[in-house]
């Protein structure tokens, strides 16, 4: 299963922050907001990543993660000359996916929760092994800026609707999909919608009408936060700063997620501590000692 990682879009909520520099560039407390969606990929076992920015902002990801070999990864990158849309994705990246099954993830979604690496290792299962496509529902106060995913009374998803002006549920759809290697075709046959996007939801919409999309909600328990006005940031940085002083571990950090993984070496993550003379750099020495 290869991984996309779509960290494109001007940020216009956040203007001025992100007039001269991505939104998913930004700091979430200790990290780059990208390093998030990142560990998402990762701890769904994917290895493979391309990063698909706008043409302005694509050498900054590159500065940061190179080709990978760092984190015993494959990076690769690609321009999205104009916003066209989420499904996009699948499009530009098709050689990168090369007919395999992918995970896209939004470069400024941030989860966190107990349990959830097994969830992601079973929705990536799931598609890699029976076809379809996976995604989540998240229960919000205020639905209508995402995708709405209606159940039945048994928990059957029905519908899947793009910011809907009466929204049929509370259940969002998080910026997280899974699908076989249909995704590309699917993505090439979607027509703009009113706002001049090909839409994700229509992608799901289409895996939906062949009763092949698994709606998994993810629970009470689980954080999918906001990152998209100033307050949302700013609690999102608190949010991780409360949970990594707590407990001393940290939140999506890729060098233990790799070390962890066994695609880098004790040694490989005792380099890494060494070039940090900050906290992070400390904790991947603590991690490199005792894990
Ligand atoms: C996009 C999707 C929407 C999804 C959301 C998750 O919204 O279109 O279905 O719920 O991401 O973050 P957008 O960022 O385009 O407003």
């Amino acid at each position: 299963m290869k991984g996309l990682i779509l960290a494109g879009g001007a940020g216009t909520r956040l203007y001025p922050v992100t007039l001269a520099v991505s939104k998913q560039i930004l700091p979430l407390y200790d990290k780059p907001m990208i390093y998030y969606p990142l560990s998402v990929l990762m701890l769904a076992g994917i290895r493979e990543v391309l990063i698909i920015s706008t043409p302005r902002d694509l050498p900054l990801f590159r500065e940061l993660f190179g080709s990978g070999e760092w984190l015993g990864m494959r990076f690769d990158y690609r321009v999205q000359e104009n916003p066209r849309g989420l499904a996009d994705a699948f499009i530009i990246g098709a050689d990168f996916i090369g007919g395999d099954s992918s995970a896209l993830v939004l470069g400024d979604n941030v989860f966190y929760g107990r349990g959830f690496s097994r969830t992601l290792r079973s929705a990536a299962a799931l598609v890699a092994e029976k076809g379809g496509g996976a995604i989540f529902g998240y229960y919000v106060k205020d639905p209508g800026a995402y995708g709405v995913v209606e159940f039945d009374s048994q928990g059957r998803a029905l519908s899947i609707e793009e910011k809907p002006a009466r929204p049929r549920s509370h259940y969002a759809v998080p910026g997280l999909y899974f699908y076989d290697s249909g995704a590309t075709e699917i993505a090439r046959s979607i027509r703009p919608s009113a706002r001049g996007e090909i839409e994700i939801t229509a992608v799901n919409n289409a895996y939906l009408e062949r009763g092949r999309l698994s709606v998994e909600i993810l629970g009470r328990g689980m954080a999918w936060l906001d990152t998209g006005t100033y307050d949302g940031l700013l609690e999102a940085s608190n949010y991780i700063a409360t949970i990594q002083k707590r407990q001393g571990m940290y939140v999506s950090c890729i060098e233990e997620i790799a070390f962890a993984n066994g695609w880098i070496s004790r040694d490989d993550l005792v380099a890494l501590a060494r070039k940090y003379k900050t906290s992070y750099g400390d904790y991947l020495a603590y991690i490199a000692e005792n894990l």
